[in-house]
C-alpha cells in the first residue's frame, strides 16, 4: 500500500499548551463517528493513549470496538471525527508512507515471486536497487524464507505468504509498524512461529508497533504494554504493562507470571460481559 510521506518530525516539540510531546505516538481524545444508512455509529469514544519510540503496543478488544478504525486513522487513511493522533509531534491528517502496514490477508501480487513482492515496495519508493535487494533477501532469510524467494504466492503456504507481506512492510525500515490481526487467518502452530519471527524482527529493528489482535496470549507474549478496549463505543479500559524478560520463549507462556497477565485480561473481559462463562443461564 502506498501512502504519502509525512515530513520528518521533531521529537522535542512543544505543544500549544506548553506540554512537551516526548511520546512518539500520541492519541488524544480521539472519537470516530461513522454515518450509516441506519444512523450514526460511534466507533471510538475519546480514546487517548501514548507510545514511546520503539515500544511494542498491542490493542486487544472485542469485535466491533473500533480497533481497525483506530489503526486506519493512525495510518492517515481515514480522518477522526474529533481529537487527534500525533506521531512525534506531527498531526496525522493525510495518508502516510513512512510506516509499514500489515493486514489480516497478505495481498500479494500473484505474478510476482516472494522476492518480487517484497521488492515491489522498494521499487515504488525508488530505493536503490542493489541495497534494497540485499535487504529484501536478509528479511526473507530472517523469517526462514531464503529457499522460497523465487516461489510465486500460489506456491507458498498461508503462513509463508504472511511472512512475505511482513518483509514487504519492513523493506524501507519504517519507524512504525501497524498490524491489524496479521495472524488471524493462520493455524495455531504457524501463528506461534510468526509471533516468534515478529519478536525477533522487532528486537533487531525496534520499530514502534501497534499490533491489533483478538488473542490474549499473543498480546501478552509480544507486548511492552497491552491496551484493553471496552465494547463499542471503543474506549481504553485498561493498559497493562508486561514485565517479562526478552526474548520471550514459548515455554514462558506456561509460567505463573504469564498466566497472571492473561488472567487479568480475562477477568476484565468477564467483568465487561465480553466473555460469559454461563451463556444462557444465571451465574451461580
Ligand atoms: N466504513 C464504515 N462505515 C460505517 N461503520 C463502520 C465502518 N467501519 C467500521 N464501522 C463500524 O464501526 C465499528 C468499529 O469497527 P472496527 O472495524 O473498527 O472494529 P474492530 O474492533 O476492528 O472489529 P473486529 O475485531 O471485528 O475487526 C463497528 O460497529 C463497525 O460496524
Ligand atoms: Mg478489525
Amino acid at each position: 500500500m502506498e501512502l504519502a510521506v509525512a515530513p520528518p518530525m521533531d521529537s522535542g516539540q512543544v505543544r500549544a499548551g506548553g506540554e512537551l510531546a516526548d511520546s512518539y505516538l500520541d492519541v488524544r481524545d480521539l472519537t470516530k463517528i461513522y454515518a450509516t444508512r441506519d444512523g450514526v455509529v460511534r466507533a471510538l469514544d475519546r480514546v487517548s493513549l501514548t507510545a514511546k519510540r520503539g515500544e511494542f503496543l498491542s490493542i486487544l478488544g472485542p469485535s466491533g470496538c473500533g480497533k481497525s478504525t483506530l489503526l486506519m486513522i493512525a495510518a492517515g487513511l481515514i480522518p477522526g471525527s474529533s481529537g487527534e493522533i500525533r506521531i512525534a509531534g506531527q498531526k496525522i491528517d493525510r495518508p502516510r508512507t513512512d510506516i509499514g502496514i500489515v493486514f489480516q490477508s497478505p495481498v500479494l501480487l500473484e505474478w510476482r515471486t516472494a522476492l518480487g513482492n517484497v521488492m515491489l515496495q522498494a521499487e515504488a519508493r525508488k530505493m536503490e536497487h542493489k541495497a534494497a535487494l540485499k535487504r529484501a533477501r536478509e528479511l526473507l532469510a530472517s523469517v526462514g524464507l531464503s529457499d522460497f524467494e523465487n516461489k510465486y504466492p500460489h506456491e507458498l503456504s498461508g503462513g509463508m505468504r504472511q511472512r512475505v507481506s511482513i518483509c514487504r512492510s519492513l523493506i524501507h525500515s519504517p519507524d512504525q509498524l501497524l498490524m491489524d490481526e496479521p495472524f488471524g487467518a493462520l493455524d495455531s502452530l504457524t501463528r506461534d512461529q510468526l509471533v516468534l519471527d515478529l519478536q525477533q524482527l522487532w528486537m533487531k529493528q525496534r520499530m514502534t508497533v501497534l499490533f491489533i489482535t483478538h488473542s490474549v496470549a499473543e498480546a501478552v507474549f509480544l507486548s511492552d504494554r497491552v491496551v484493553v478496549m471496552s465494547p463499542r463505543p471503543g474506549r481504553i479500559d485498561r493498559v497493562i504493562e508486561i514485565d517479562l524478560p526478552r526474548p520471550r520463549t514459548l515455554a514462558m507462556r506456561e509460567s505463573p507470571e504469564f498466566a497472571d497477565y492473561s488472567r487479568q485480561i480475562m477477568e476484565l473481559f468477564l467483568a465487561r460481559g465480553v466473555l460469559n462463562e454461563h451463556p444462557g443461564g444465571k451465574a451461580e
